[in-house]
């Protein structure tokens, strides 16, 4: 990089307005979809892709529900024209969904495009020249009238060449694009926009598409909604127009342009699924429509189903969506550091507790459910997450619900184990901590066999008796004794023992299921005498067997301890 940056660069020069609408409005319903994934998108591959792949990803488009769909630019080569020509003869276009072709303001391959679309329903015939001052000066060494007189011929002629096509009951339309709309002087872009209007008799009813592109972001997205609420007021034959845009994001701003741009008045939005298209690529589609979702606007797209899409799309197009793309990337709804797994625990409890219908869970913008991501792990652990977080996988995962106290203990085993290994922890792995720390603790003490005899008294009262034989390394003895329930008898029945030395401070049971078979879960809370906290944890098919292999738990970690 250069030290003077400003000796190199033109900045960009914003439009002065007075006054400005835009920021106090809001995006209250969906723009109108279209599609350039078949065109820009494909344009910009490495390898484009092959006929069956555009078939496959145009049937994805009509299914997410976009109904207008940019095949490709059929005068551009004889494969995108036999692309084209597949499309329309077998038969894959519903009804309902248009199909636009692309075309360079020329006469020779605007013919070629006409050719092209014969015997197609719905027709968008969308031709572009390239208006910027600095095309002008680099490229077409044009003035503005050389520049209009282009547009206004093509207009023309499309204009005469569709009569026989809609004769024929074509529903053709009309779109226009002023290639680098986003460096061309304001006033101009309306007159060539306004001029191209009129030679293709544009009216109320017949409405022509101007679509405003940012061929190459070059300024903040605020600047550039002045703009489009500029260029919208000054255009004489607005009711006669559908104003869209087509924003690349040269800048990362790509979404934010298209969303302060709608804000500005923009009815229409070209876009790709994921930001795929030339260089830094188009503005995302998923994004700007999930976008919406999230405050409450239906985009009329569906993406219930983000992972099939996503498979889809780097299969036909070889292109990575990357980790972190918002609400389709591997870990957008995953949470590694502590603090954000306690909140989103909390959250999932609060909307359990609360019943609430709304979506109110901390670190997560959306549902994941609702783009089809609800089974994989919001939390995930490394040595950034928090004691909560290996409870919540234990929780999710295993269906092992921990007591609160026994949570900061058992995040600390995982946690020794994540800086040990320095790498995220799988929920086997934790599953295994937790297996190999507390349930497979049965030494040195063991229950060899035990039986227990209940009865109530006249008042209701339950009195157990336990009678069991131990087992210390290889030494066995006999215990007996009673108490108002399993856990109080055995106590009691340790008495006097060598494990006697805790008290019992708490205890909480819980039936798991395992495939088909349910087992009781109990996780023991014991404390010493030196007021050491202990948790033990006992699994059984038999309920009351459970608590006391989990207090022999707790005392068999104490002892290896
Ligand atoms: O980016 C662009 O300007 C285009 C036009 C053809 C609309 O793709
Ligand atoms: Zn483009």
């Amino acid at each position: 990089m250069i030290k003077n940056p400003e000796n190199k660069y033109i900045p960009f020069v914003p439009l002065k307005m007075e006054h400005r609408a835009w920021p106090d409005k809001e995006i209250t319903q969906p723009p109108i979809w279209c599609s350039v994934d078949l065109r820009d998108g494909n344009q910009a591959l490495v390898d484009p892709m092959n006929l069956e792949e555009k078939l496959e990803y145009f049937h994805t488009l009509v299914d997410i529900g976009v109904k207008e769909i940019e095949i490709g630019f059929p005068s551009a080569s004889e494969t995108e024209y036999e692309i084209c020509r597949e499309l329309i003869d077998g038969g894959h276009i519903p009804d309902d969904v248009t199909i636009q072709v692309l075309v360079q303001a020329r006469p020779h391959l605007i013919k070629k495009t006409f050719e092209a679309i014969q015997g197609a329903k719905n027709v968008i015939l969308h031709f572009y020249n390239s208006t910027s001052t600095l095309q002008r000066k680099v490229v077409f060494h044009m003035d503005m009238d050389g520049i209009t007189k282009i547009a206004t011929d093509a207009a023309d002629l499309i204009y005469e060449m569709s009569k026989p096509m809609l004769e024929q009951g074509m529903n053709l339309r009309y779109q226009y694009s002023p290639e680098s709309f986003m460096g061309t002087e304001m006033d101009y872009a309306v007159e060539i926009c306004q001029a191209v209007l009129e030679h293709l008799h544009a009216t109320p009813e017949n409405k022509v598409i101007l679509n405003l592109p940012t061929t190459v972001e070059n300024c903040m997205p605020n600047y550039f909604a002045d703009e489009i609420e500029y260029f919208i007021s000054k255009l004489t034959s607005r009711d006669c127009a559908i104003i869209s845009l087509h924003p690349h994001n040269d800048r990362g701003e790509g979404v934010a342009t298209a969303e302060m741009g709608m804000l500005a008045g923009a009815e229409r939005i070209e876009a790709t699924l994921f930001g795929n298209g030339e260089r830094t690529g188009n503005v995302d589609m998923v994004t700007l429509a999930m976008n919406m979702y999230i405050q409450g606007v239906d985009p009329k797209l569906d993406f219930s189903n983000i992972n099939k899409i996503k498979e889809m799309y780097e299969r036909c197009t070889k292109m990575k969506v990357g980790e972190r793309q918002p609400y389709a990337g591997e870990l957008v709804f995953t949470a590694f550091s502590g603090s954000h797994q306690d909140a989103i625990n909390k959250g999932t409890q609060y909307m359990e507790e609360s019943h609430s219908d709304k979506w109110e869970i901390p670190y997560l913008p959306i549902d994941p459910a609702d783009v089809g991501r609800e089974y994989e792990p919001i939390i995930r652990i490394n040595s950034q997450s928090g004691k909560g977080g290996a409870a919540f996988v234990m929780q999710h995962t295993f269906g092992f619900d921990l007591p609160k106290a026994m949570h900061p203990e058992f995040g600390n085993i995982v946690q020794v184990e994540t800086d040990r290994v320095g790498t995220e922890l799988k929920p086997e792995r934790i599953f295994e901590l937790f297996r190999e720390n507390y349930i497979d603790a049965t030494k040195p003490y063991e229950l060899v066999r035990h039986s227990f005899a209940e009865f109530t008294d006249e008042e209701g009262h339950s009195h157990v008796t336990f009678a069991g034989t131990l087992r210390h390394t290889d030494t066995t003895f006999q215990v007996q004794g009673s108490g108002n329930g399993p856990i109080d008898a055995f106590f009691n029945a340790i008495h006097g023992q060598k494990m006697d030395r805790f008290t019992f401070v708490d205890y909480k049971e819980h039936a798991i299921k395992q495939g088909s078979d349910s087992q009781a879960v109990a996780y023991i809370h014991l404390q010493d005498e030196d007021g050491k906290d202990w948790f033990g944890v006992g699994m059984s098919h038999n309920i009351n067997l459970a608590p006391l292999k989990g207090i022999l738990s707790a005392i068999n970690r104490a002892a290896k301890d």
